[in-house]
C-alpha cells in the first residue's frame, strides 16, 4: 500500500500537498464567484467588459431583430419596409435631432408607449423593462452620444 501513496503526484508529504490544493481551489472558487457576481452576463468576445457594453450589446441585438425593418440596422431609417409606411417616416436615429426628446425617460416612453398617429408602436408588451432600457441605451450609442448613467444597468436601482 505504501507503494501506492508514493506513486501519487506530489510525492512525499501527500497530506500537506492536498491541503495546499484545497486552499488553492477555495481561492479559485471565491475569485470566480466575485467575477460572476459583478457581471452575470459577460459580454461576448471583444465586448469590452463594462456593464455599459453589456447593456448596449443587448440593445443592439434587440434593435437589429425587432426595429430594423423600419429603422434599418444602421438606424438611419432605411429598413426594408420604411418606404411603405403611412405617416411620417422613421427618421434618422443616428443624428442628434431627437424629435421626441433626448432625456432617458422620454426615450423610454417613446419605445414603451410608441408615438400616437405614427407607425412607431409601443413595445411594452413585447419587452420587459430591462430590455426597453437596453434599447434606450442603444439609441444613445446610435446617435453617437454618451449612454446616460441611469441606463447603464439593466435594472433601475
Ligand atoms: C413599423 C415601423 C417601425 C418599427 C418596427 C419601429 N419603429 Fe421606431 N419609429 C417609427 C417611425 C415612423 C418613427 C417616427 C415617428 C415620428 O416622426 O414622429 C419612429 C420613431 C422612433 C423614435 C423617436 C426618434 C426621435 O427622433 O425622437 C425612437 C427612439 C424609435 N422609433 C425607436 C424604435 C425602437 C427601439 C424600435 C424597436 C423596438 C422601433 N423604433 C421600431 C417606425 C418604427
Amino acid at each position: 500500500m505504501d507503494d501506492d501513496l508514493d506513486a501519487m503526484p506530489g510525492g512525499g508529504s501527500a497530506a500537506g500537498g492536498r491541503g495546499f490544493l484545497i486552499a488553492g481551489a477555495v481561492v479559485a472558487v471565491l475569485v470566480v464567484a466575485a467575477i460572476a457576481g459583478r457581471s452575470l452576463m459577460p459580454p461576448g468576445p471583444g465586448g469590452g467588459g463594462g456593464s455599459t457594453e453589456g447593456v448596449v450589446a443587448e440593445g443592439k441585438r434587440l434593435f437589429e431583430s425587432r426595429c430594423s425593418s423600419c429603422h434599418g440596422n444602421s438606424g438611419r431609417g432605411d429598413g426594408p419596409i420604411a418606404q411603405g409606411l403611412s405617416g411620417p417616416g422613421p427618421g434618422d436615429l443616428t443624428d442628434d435631432d431627437w424629435k421626441h426628446g433626448d432625456q432617458p425617460d422620454q426615450v423610454i416612453a417613446v419605445i414603451a408607449k410608441g408615438i400616437p398617429g405614427t407607425q412607431m408602436a409601443g413595445w411594452d408588451s413585447a419587452f420587459d423593462e430591462g430590455q426597453i432600457r437596453a434599447l434606450a441605451a442603444y439609441m444613445y450609442r446610435l446617435a453617437g452620444r454618451e449612454v446616460p448613467e441611469e441606463l447603464q444597468r439593466e435594472q433601475a436601482e
